[in-house]
This record gives C-alpha cells, sequence and structure tokens, in this order.
C-alpha cells in the first residue's frame, strides 16, 4: 500500500474572501417571516439576537465578502487546512475512482465549526456584546463557540443536548477549559427547558429544544447575543473558505471533481465544501453536489419544503426550509450533529432548483464505512463526518463498476476522538439503525404552521 499524499496549500494563499451564495441563485431566497404578522422579517427583528455585522452578511447582495483581518489571524492557526488524496482508500476499494478529502479535523475544536465560530465572536466583540448563548448537538459548535469566545475575551453558555451531554462527558470537559458554562438541555435553568422536562422527563433532548432555551437565555439578557452554528446564510458564507481552498488546491493537482460530498446537519457543512462549486455549474461544467443525512433525521430527502420555525419553543422568525416539523426529536443516533429538524434554506433552496442532490443512511453502514476508512487512512472520523464517507465510498464501487475515473471530492469535517463511545457501540454490535416511520413523520408535520407558500 502507498501513503497518502498531502496536498498543502502555502499559508499565503489562504482565500481572504467568503464567497456569498445569495446573488448566484436563480431567484431571490424566500425571506425570513415574522410569525406574528406574517410579513418578511426585516433587520429589526433580527437585531435583538444577532449583532448588526452578521445582520448585514445574513441578507448580503455583493458575490464576495472580505474576512476580517483579526478573523484571518485566528484561522491562519489551522488554515489552509490540508486537502488529501486517499490513495490508500483508493486501493483498498480497488477503484479506479480519485477520492480527494479536506480535512477539517485540524481546528482547535477539532472541525469545521471553528470557521463561523471565530467569525461571529469577532464581530460580537465589536459591537460591545459582553456574552454569547448558543446550542450544541454533538459537541463540536459549543467546543468551537467556546474555543472563539476565549480568544475574542467574551463570555459563553452552551445549552447541550441531553444525549450528546450523557454520550460525550468530555466534550463538556473541552468547553469548560475555554471558560464556557454548559447546560444539559433541556435544562432547568430556562422557562421552556423546564415545561419540556414537565412534560417529558426523559426526552434525549433535540437541537430545536436546546436553540429555543438560547434563545429564551438571550432575550432576557441585553448584553448577551445568540449565536448559531448552522443553517443561517451568514454561518454558510463563513464555511465557504472551506470549498474555495479545496478548489485552489485542486487546480494546483490539475483535478476537477465530478462530485463533492458533505455530510449535512443544518447544512453548513457541506455548503462550505459545496458552494463555491455553484460557479462552475453555472458555467455549463458537470458537478455533482451531494448533501448526505441520517435516514433517523432524513430532512432533505424526506422533509416537504415549507415555512417553519427553527426551534421548538417558536421562538425564530419562519424560515422556509426542507423540514421534518420544528417539534420533532430524532432518535438519539450518534451523529449527534445530524439530527436538526431543518435545513439551510439556501440549501433546500437548491435542492428544490435541482442543483444538489441529497441521500440519507442508516448508522450502522455508515460506521462500517468509517471504520474501513480510519484503517487505510489512518483518521478516526467524527460519525457527522462518517455519512459523507458512506456515499463516497458508495461511489468509488460504482466508478469501479462502470470503469470510471471519477474524482470524488468530500469534506473530511471533523475527528472522532471525542466520539469513541460511539465506535464501541459499533463494536458492541449495539448500534441499531432507525428508519423514521411515515407515521411518525406524518405526526411531527402537524405542527407546521399555516404560513407561506
Ligand atoms: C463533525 C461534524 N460534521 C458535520 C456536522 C454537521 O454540520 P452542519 O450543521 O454544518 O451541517 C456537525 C455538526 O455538529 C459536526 O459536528
Amino acid at each position: 500500500m502507498s501513503a497518502s499524499i498531502r496536498y498543502l496549500l502555502p499559508p499565503g494563499d489562504m482565500p481572504s474572501a467568503w464567497y456569498n451564495v445569495l446573488p448566484r441563485l436563480s431567484t431571490p431566497l424566500a425571506p425570513p417571516l415574522n410569525p406574528a404578522t406574517g410579513q418578511p422579517a426585516g433587520p429589526a427583528d433580527l437585531l435583538p439576537i444577532f449583532p448588526e455585522g452578521l445582520v448585514m452578511q445574513e441578507m448580503c447582495p455583493d458575490p464576495w465578502v472580505d474576512i476580517p483581518g483579526p478573523v484571518l489571524d485566528i484561522y491562519r492557526t489551522y488554515r489552509p487546512s490540508p486537502l488529501v488524496r486517499a490513495i490508500r482508500l483508493e486501493e483498498a476499494l480497488e477503484t479506479p475512482a480519485h477520492i480527494y478529502y479536506k480535512y477539517e479535523g485540524v481546528s482547535a475544536a477539532g472541525s469545521h465549526k471553528p470557521n463561523t465560530a471565530i467569525a461571529q465572536a469577532y464581530v460580537n466583540k465589536q459591537e460591545g456584546v459582553r456574552r454569547l448563548a448558543t446550542e450544541t448537538g454533538a459537541g463540536q459548535w459549543g467546543s468551537a463557540l467556546a474555543h472563539a469566545c476565549a480568544m475574542f475575551g467574551l463570555e459563553c453558555t452552551v445549552y447541550m443536548v441531553r444525549v450528546s451531554y450523557n454520550q460525550k462527558p468530555y466534550r463538556r470537559s473541552f468547553m469548560q477549559v475555554f471558560g464556557a458554562a454548559v447546560h444539559s438541555s433541556p435544562s432547568t435553568v430556562t422557562e421552556i427547558g423546564r415545561k419540556v422536562l414537565a412534560d417529558d422527563p426523559d426526552t434525549p433532548g433535540s437541537l430545536g429544544i436546546a436553540i429555543s432555551e438560547a434563545l429564551e437565555d438571550t432575550v432576557k439578557h441585553e448584553d448577551c447575543k445568540y449565536s448559531l452554528g448552522s443553517v443561517l446564510n451568514h454561518v454558510l458564507l463563513h464555511q465557504t473558505i472551506i470549498g474555495l481552498e479545496a478548489k485552489q488546491q485542486l487546480e494546483k493537482l490539475g483535478e476537477q471533481p465530478d462530485v463533492v460530498i458533505g455530510c449535512h446537519g443544518g447544512g453548513s457543512n457541506f455548503a462550505g465544501i459545496a458552494l463555491p462549486f455553484v460557479d462552475d455549474k453555472l458555467a455549463g461544467r458537470t458537478v455533482r453536489l451531494l448533501a448526505v443525512e441520517p435516514t433517523a433525521c432524513p430532512t432533505l430527502t424526506r422533509g416537504p419544503y415549507a415555512y417553519d420555525f427553527g426551534d421548538l419553543g417558536q421562538m425564530t422568525p419562519l424560515l422556509k426550509m426542507h423540514t421534518l416539523g420544528h417539534s420533532f426529536v430524532p432518535a438519539g443516533i450518534h451523529a449527534g450533529g445530524l439530527r436538526y429538524h431543518g435545513a439551510a434554506p439556501i440549501c433546500s433552496k437548491l435542492l428544490a432548483d435541482g442543483m444538489i442532490e441529497a441521500k440519507a443512511y442508516p448508522q450502522v453502514p455508515v460506521f462500517d464505512a468509517a471504520v474501513q476508512f480510519a484503517r487505510a487512512e489512518g483518521l478516526v472520523p467524527a460519525p457527522e463526518s462518517a455519512h459523507a464517507i458512506r456515499a463516497v465510498v458508495d461511489e468509488a464501487l460504482e466508478a469501479k463498476e462502470l470503469g470510471e475515473e471519477r474524482v470524488i471530492l468530500f469534506n473530511l469535517s471533523g475527528h472522532g476522538m471525542f466520539d469513541l463511545g460511539a465506535y464501541d457501540a459499533y463494536f458492541a454490535g449495539e448500534l441499531v439503525d432507525y428508519d423514521l416511520p411515515a407515521e411518525a413523520l406524518d405526526r411531527a408535520l402537524k405542527c407546521l404552521p399555516a404560513v407561506g407558500g
């Protein structure tokens, strides 16, 4: 077996602007709606929870947004991230496909999440905010924000979905190292948390619940703003540095991807690797953009494209997105970061426009692929990232069957060193596949608000 070839960009080549897909969409994105009036939500609706700089980015019409210097300085501690040709995996699969992965596990938090956490903490600090409140599923986002807040001298409060809080005690410790206060969600420190606990004391929690808790905390405290780790336009914008770097790195190798793959929770990871390739599609080049999600939380593959709340407590504006219904509580699968009822409005629209594709996998074949990848490439992937790997392996095997030299690019969004409990469960044969029953989906969709088209 050969060793994998690492192709690293010299630091000077790091992009200095983020890629904004908004002005490139076929038609404008359906606006967020104020749930009380049913009218488009403007900056005034968002300013109580987000700083102005991020609200402006959320609605930005410019095709490129400059990355502020202090953000670039912290990016440089781990960017450009490596692009790796997975030659040993190619050999193990005996495929003619070329498999490349962008590795985001090199950041302090071990995932892609710092790309936006650093940018968000910076803007909040500039505007005099003292504390940020947020939710976290797998603990990756909370870790990233805790670290970013420490970098800019902000306080940080994290509501961590209960199932992950219990499965991943060391993620909690990591956040505490950086000074964050971490609550198991639903918690007893918010009204919504207490209500959910009273209704269902054994709930595994969900991102929808944790978001409500963080929002309640924000609106009740003047010097606090809310920070979201996915879904929103500005978050996706910040993550495009991944795809921009990958494009430059591949160009230097004389390669162009035929398919770009990312796992999809709220959508920022997938968008990060895939959005910069929208320009290639618009220029007429054939490149497939494939989002991968769990069958236990099949937002893109089975959820309707409709207006819905981003949280259980109905505190967010209504977003037009693929959704399983804001009251949906996914099964406690091990890819905690993929357990969200909604999808980014940008990804949802691109799917509706036929610009991207989506596919869902159950967790056991996902872990099969994760272990195969780890044994070939020497890196333990996060369970979320392993969803992308499953799809990569299937693409590579299909290319083998067809005798095609397909070029596959995917984002290895994080390492799995805090997720070894999930691997334990896999090796003990305790992981179960979960397909969301149609009745459960119908039930969850009953809560969709009757607004918007
Ligand atoms: C390692 C990893 N990859 C991917 C995701 C999904 O991210 P997104 O919500 O950006 O789709 C997460 C979410 O926490 C994650 O931790």
